[in-house]
């Protein structure tokens, strides 16, 4: 398959509003603002049996994940029946995409069953714009990760997770450690904070596991944890994504958790509120130990439970744009 490209501004109709959700870059700050607004709005909301908003009754929402996925697939699937959608979660190692038929005919036979929006996570960069492109007019694309690219709703529940618990970003340190190179989640969070006016932004990681250039988004970045993470308000890890390494950047997984691993030693160098999230999945042991994974600074599962509001304001505006 060869990726499509389309330009940031393609994921809005003519009017501004969102049609797709591919990525963070180009969305303005204001229209970022009420993503956020709306998330909180649907995070604020009491208990489920209310929560079954009629938003996208009579819609249907496919979940298309070629790639595995616990909680970006789990909370789609929630945010979708929550919002009243039929949602089909097309079990892609049965499907005939392993029988050689291509992505876009693929495609086109979903949408041959009345499908509205389509939930995409591949391993090949570019595959939701390539999707979105192409998909019949009236369909919406929502990435839910590709490749090294971006991961958009993750950057937009950490966003949430953030006010939350620190209201303002333009006071804020934020350092994100680890494995920016493969990391999709970590280009789009760059984006958003910088798009929200984030005070800083660190990068923390061996040269190796740090994209040349990187600089240009607006970051600092480090080579020694215990220099980036001093003063911090937050403190975002990312797994190593042994997957997306072609060759052996690391001399091993234990001399990267005593240089970069985030111990509850050196969580005492950031502010004394800082918080910990880490997009999950948890590797204890290699880039956090289980102290902090589970301490109370630890906002890991808060990120979790957001990830549910924040998809459904995002389906919702999507379909609105209608
Ligand atoms: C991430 C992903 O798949 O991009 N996880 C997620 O969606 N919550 C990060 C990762 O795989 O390490």
């Amino acid at each position: 398959m060869t990726p499509g490209s389309l330009p940031s501004s393609m994921q809005f109709t003519a009017d501004g509003k969102l049609k797709h959700f591919l990525t963070i870059e180009g969305i303005p700050p204001l229209l970022l603002e009420e993503i956020l607004d709306r998330s909180q709005q649907f995070v604020s909301l009491p208990d489920k049996a209310q929560v079954q908003a009629p938003l996208l009754r009579g819609k249907t929402v496919m979940n298309l994940f070629f790639e595995n996925s616990t909680r970006t697939r789990t909370t789609f699937e929630l945010a979708a029946k929550r919002l009243s959608a039929d949602l089909v979660n097309m079990d892609i190692r049965t499907s005939s995409t392993t029988k050689g038929e291509s992505l876009l005919d693929t495609i086109r036979n979903l949408e041959a069953m009345g499908c509205d929006m389509f939930v995409v996570r591949h391993s090949s960069s570019g595959a939701a714009n390539f999707i979105a492109r192409y998909c019949a007019p009236h369909i919406s694309v929502l990435n839910a990760g590709d490749g090294r690219h971006a991961h958009p709703t993750q950057a937009i529940l950490d966003m949430l997770t953030i006010r939350q618990y620190k209201g303002e970003f333009t006071p804020l340190r934020v350092a994100i450690v680890g494995d920016i190179k493969h990391s999709r989640v970590a280009r789009s969070q760059i984006h958003a904070l910088t798009t929200l006016c984030t005070g800083e932004v660190r990068l923390i990681a061996p040269k190796t596991l740090i994209p040349q250039g990187i600089e240009k988004m607006g970051v600092t970045v480090y080579n020694e944890i215990e220099k980036g993470i001093k003063d911090v308000d937050v403190v975002i890890m990312l797994r190593l994504q042994h997957e997306r390494m072609k060759t052996a950047l690391l001399p091993s997984v234990r001399e990267y958790y005593a240089r970069y691993g985030l111990t509850e030693e050196r969580l005492q160098l950031a502010k004394a509120d800082a918080i910990v999230m880490h997009p999950g999945p948890v590797n204890r042991g290699v880039e956090i130990d289980s102290r902090v994974a589970d301490g109370s600074q630890s906002v890991i599962l808060q990120q979790v439970t957001n990830g549910i509001a924040v998809r459904m304001a995002i389906m919702s505006m999507v379909m609105g744009s209608r």
